[in-house]
């Protein structure tokens, strides 16, 4: 009889415990948290590795390098030649080798802004050339590559 008095407290205390466990406001406050903060994460994720443009910082800086380049200093530069020397090992002579996941720029239909911002800055596996090229090679040979479009 005392046995089963005690089992039963035992077994009313463990069942009530669970109750509290889980009705209890703060576990389910906590994975609702988690839960939004996962969302978040993934939704911030999805926007950075967005694949056809660059970021509006980005883009601004290319617009001002575009801006600082006279047109005289352009044609100072030939920019068949700052192509093969830099990029044609990744694109191709004629820009649809595609070397390394490098994009066909003979089927690229990006502004020249966007262009000017990816070389600049670099993307992915093609690494930045704002140490490489003069703003003026920069932009002629961002120029350069809408010339190699089909
Ligand atoms: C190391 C290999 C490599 C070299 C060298 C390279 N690129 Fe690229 N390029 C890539 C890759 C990879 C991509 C795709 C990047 C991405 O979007 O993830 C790309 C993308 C581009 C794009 C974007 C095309 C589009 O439609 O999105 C342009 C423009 C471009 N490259 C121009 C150049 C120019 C100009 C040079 C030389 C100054 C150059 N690249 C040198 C690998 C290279």
């Amino acid at each position: 009889m005392l046995k089963t008095i005690v089992f039963g407290i035992i077994v009313f205390i463990t069942f009530s415990q669970c109750g509290d466990g889980l009705s209890g406001g703060a576990p389910v406050d906590k994975v609702v948290t988690v839960q939004s903060a996962g969302a978040k994460k993934s939704a911030d994720m999805g926007a950075t590795s967005s694949t056809s443009s660059m970021n509006a910082e980005q883009v601004a800086k290319a617009k001002e390098i575009i801006a600082s380049v006279s047109d005289k200093a352009l044609q100072g530069i030939n920019p068949k030649k700052v192509f093969k020397t830099n990029c044609a090992s990744c694109h191709g002579f004629t820009g649809n080798l595609a070397i390394n996941g490098a994009k066909d720029l003979t089927k690229s239909n990006i502004s020249l802004e966007e262009a000017v911002a990816q070389v600049y800055h670099g993307r992915g596996l093609m690494t930045p050339y704002k140490d490489v090229l003069s703003a003026a090679e920069l932009v002629a040979v961002s120029k350069y590559t809408e010339t190699l479009r089909k």
